[in-house]
């Protein structure tokens, strides 16, 4: 039975109290009024507004049939909520309507989705599905557009749509019926009638090997000159310091012939190394920058979140702006947080050697940067709160952030990859929250966190030497209401 928007209404008021009293509620991240979110959806800037919509389970804390939650910016940063664009309350997508993407068409704003269905033996149904709105709150449903064609299985889902050249191209998340992973890809003159023509990559293509038995949310665009094709796939298996979570999320880069619809590329990158990156979209901006979200959790967690007793759970990252430089992605904040940065502490060549306090830099929500001038020492170790700890060593060139389970709770468990020089961190810190960036963007470290939330400490160590540092260090405004 599906709920009316009254009952929807009720649920949000009749918990605000409790979600907000959270100290681990967020400060300036998206997260739902109540319930549970998962990836962000119809990126877009419509009608000289930013709109991210998400995976949005209102009744519970728990994964469900999803509703589209929705929320509108000036800014990118300071966040309006707007009514739910999308309710499961149709025949095509009473069991979900799944994530998808955005596209401004003759002055309307076109959502395609993925319907889901399931029976009374959860045998699934996937439809992808069009709605459209002329002032880009209240939407129109059209129904199914796509239906899954012969040789896949009934996860065939979250399709992107964007535009080149001269028609509409749409990536698909696929199953084959041998269960490999794949991104599939439609074409269209008119975003109603789609034609199908095939993969353009996937598990067992030549140059990929086995890699996953679904590709999820797939994400295809140009940037510095090359094709760039996200995907998120489930099913690979813990590779050294690589593909450490339960799914991936990482790219392609290289060249698509968009007239035989092929991609010559190279191999998979993770775009993220830390516990909770999943499902990233991306969407272009009126001055032309490519600008991720991703979800700020992933999936199937066995471990319950504390903020599941305040009745609600997830949120996505902060926006990046994804660049293409040197033949990797690299992912910088969005300009526009600088909005919310005060009390500045600026301190120039800090000598770094055995321990050291920085005076001001502590804080529970926060922007840390750190410039390494020079290093002559063996490690150097960042210690946020009492447990959750970034340390890099010149040895091994192994960087490495740590925190206490997925709960606050649990054993200590960590996360690596390889720098080869350690430059800068830029750190961005929220109550419950920590996103790494690491030399301008080139690695990324997403993690949520659950310290005790009075302790600011920020401790710096170094062994076997010393390191100069540049530092900066804000403390972050909260960014306008959520609800
Ligand atoms: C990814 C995903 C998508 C699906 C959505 C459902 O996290 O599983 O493939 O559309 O979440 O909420």
């Amino acid at each position: 039975m599906i709920k009316n928007t009254d009952e929807l209404y009720d649920r949000i008021v009749k918990h605000q109290e409790l979600v907000e009293s959270d100290p681990y509620r967020l400060h300036y991240h998206i997260m739902p009024p109540v319930g549970l979110l998962n990836d962000p959806n119809g990126l877009v800037y419509f009608n000289g507004r930013y709109h991210v919509f998400y995976q949005w389970n209102p009744w519970e804390t728990a994964h469900g049939a999803k509703y589209w939650g929705h929320y509108v910016s000036d800014d990118l940063v300071h966040w309006e909520s707007a009514p739910p664009a999308l309710a499961p309350d149709q025949w095509y997508d009473k069991n979900g309507c799944y994530s998808g993407s955005a596209v401004v068409w003759n002055d309307q704003l076109y959502v395609f989705y993925t319907g889901n269905v399931k029976d009374e033996a959860d045998n699934r149904e996937s439809y992808q599905c069009l709605a459209i709105s002329e002032d880009g709150i209240h939407f129109e449903k059209k129904g199914p557009v796509i239906h899954v064609p012969e040789g896949y299985t009934a996860h065939f889902r979250d399709p992107k749509v964007f535009y080149h050249e001269d028609r509409w191209y749409m990536v698909l998340g696929a199953q084959t019926e041998e269960l490999r992973g794949e991104a599939v890809i439609y074409t269209s003159a008119d975003l109603e009638n789609w034609r199908f023509h095939g993969p353009l990559i996937g598990s067992g293509h030549p140059g990929i090997g086995e890699f996953g038995y679904m590709w999820e949310c797939p994400d295809l665009f140009q940037l510095g000159g090359k094709d760039i094709l996200v995907a998120c796939p489930q099913g690979l298996s813990p590779e050294g310091y690589a593909f450490q979570n339960i799914y991936q999320s990482g790219y392609f880069a290289g060249s698509v012939d968009y007239k035989n619809l092929s991609f010559d590329h190279k191999p998979f990158v993770e775009l993220d190394r830390g516990f909770d990156f999943y499902a990233p979209q991306t969407m272009v901006d009126p001055t032309g920058r490519r600008i991720l979200f991703g979800w700020m959790g992933n999936a199937e967690e066995k471990v319950v979140q504390p903020t599941v007793k305040h009745e609600w759970i997830h949120a996505l990252t902060i926006p990046r702006e994804l660049v293409w430089q040197d033949g990797r992605l690299l992912q910088r904040p969005v300009e526009e947080l600088h909005h919310l940065r005060a009390d500045e502490v600026h301190l120039e060549d800090v000598v770094m050697e055995g321990k050291v306090e920085l005076p001001g830099v502590r804080g529970n929500v926060l922007e840390l940067e750190l410039q390494i001038a020079d290093w002559q020492a063996d490690a150097f170790t960042i210690g946020i709160g009492k447990t959750t700890r970034i340390h890099y060593t010149s040895d091994s060139n192994v960087f490495t952030f740590e925190r206490n389970g997925a709960d606050g709770n649990g054993p200590m468990e960590s996360r690596q990859c390889i720098v080869e020089e350690l430059r800068d961190i830029r750190i961005f810190k929220d109550t419950s929250s920590m996103e790494i960036f690491v030399n301008g963007g080139e690695e990324v470290f997403t993690s949520r966190v659950f310290d005790d939330p009075e302790d600011g400490s920020i401790a710096f160590s170094t062994e076997s030497g010393r390191v100069l540092v540049n530092a900066r260090k804000w403390k972050l405004e909260k960014s306008a209401e959520q609800q």
